[in-house]
């Protein structure tokens, strides 16, 4: 059975193909496809937008599709950057860029002050067009600095236990992190359909 994957981010895929690992289950990017149409993240909410890119996916490649929608939310900020994690500041920005703007953002408050998580839902849509939907956190806060290169986006400047993602490694970063948690409920669930399909 073929799976896509509905994400451009490699960092994602790598992610996706790292945790989804499934006998029987031949994961495929949108490259995989040549799938190169926009897709237009205009819901308000992660559920929203990660429903909005496996429905389009699908409509066009009628596969089972699997896409998340994800990003970081910190209290001290009313929840932003939140799903516009990754447009925050502006479309031509790297991810290091948006860290900075987010450090000064954050300039001078306290530890007990720069409580933030990732969020992720994942969404899954089966041959029939039956979605099904799971979203996880991964609790932390915001650093003072910007810390290490591992990983993307706003990993160098998330801590959870006082060790920032910026440092560690995938694998490790999977056990604790929203899109690990995410990815292994959706994968419990895939895994139950298709022995039910099968028996
Ligand atoms: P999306 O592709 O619209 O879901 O955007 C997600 C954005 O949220 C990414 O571009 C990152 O900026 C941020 N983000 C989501 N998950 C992570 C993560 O695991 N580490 C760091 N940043 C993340």
């Amino acid at each position: 059975m073929d799976i896509v994957v509905a994400t451009n981010n490699h960092h994602k895929l790598r992610e996706f193909n790292r945790l989804l690992e499934l006998d029987d289950i031949n994961l495929l990017s949108l490259k995989d496809e040549n799938y190169n149409d926009y897709i237009d993240e205009s819901g308000i909410t992660f559920k929203e937008n990660s429903k909005i890119k496996v429905k389009q996916v699908y409509l066009k490649l009628k596969k089972p599709t699997i896409a998340d929608d994800s990003g970081l939310e910190i209290d001290f900020l009313n929840s932003e950057p939140g799903v516009y994690s990754a447009r925050y500041g502006g479309e031509d920005l790297t991810d290091k860029e948006r860290c900075f703007i987010i450090l000064d953002r954050m300039k001078g408050v306290v530890k007990k002050d720069r409580s933030a998580r990732f969020r992720c839902c994942i969404s899954y849509i089966d041959e029939k067009g039956v979605i099904y939907q799971v979203e996880e956190t991964c609790e932390g806060y915001i650093s003072e600095n910007y810390i290490g290169e591992n990983g993307f986006g706003y990993d160098p400047i998330f801590l959870v236990d006082d060790v920032c993602f910026g440092l560690i490694r995938g694998s490790q970063k999977d056990i604790i992190s929203h899109r690990g948690k995410a990815i292994r409920k959706i994968k419990k669930y895939i895994l139950e359909k298709v022995v039910e399909k099968n028996e």
